[in-house]
């Protein structure tokens, strides 16, 4: 059993330890969900996730979420979740760290396999499942 069970994670200290923006790091699993932190910075790709809902928790500075026929602002403390299979595109012109909760299924480009893609292992990392 990992020892993150029995210790605070905190999410931003997390995701300020990344290195590469756009490549989500897992750092728990609650149930079939796992909970991940990246750091972006600039425009991601547009994508959809046909069977799940994505929740993004905007740690610090600030995202806009595209839809195609609007745009979500998001400022720190903020949470936004996008429903399944709509198009949507996160983009942020100054850096800007967040926290994901997702199914251990999603792939965080959808079904569109891009240079920004990061399999489920690579977010994993050395570490492996949060909760094995
Ligand atoms: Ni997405």
């Amino acid at each position: 059993m990992s020892k993150s069970r029995y210790t605070a994670i905190n999410l931003e200290r997390e995701a300020h330890k990344l290195d590469a923006h756009w490549s989500p790091k897992v750092v728990g699993r609650v149930n079939d969900q796992y909970v991940k932190v990246a750091k972006l910075k600039g425009d991601f790709v547009w994508h959809k996730h046909d069977a799940e809902d994505e929740m993004f928790l905007v740690l610090s500075g600030s995202l806009k979420i595209e839809h195609e026929d609007h745009v979500v602002e998001l400022q720190q403390g903020d949470v936004h979740i996008v429903p399944r299979g709509v198009l949507h595109k996160p983009v942020c012109k100054s850096e800007c760290l967040v926290a994901l909760i997702e199914p251990m299924t999603t792939e965080h480009t959808g079904g569109v396999v891009t240079p920004k893609t990061k399999s489920i292992s690579d977010q994993l990392g050395e570490a492996g499942d949060p909760a094995e």
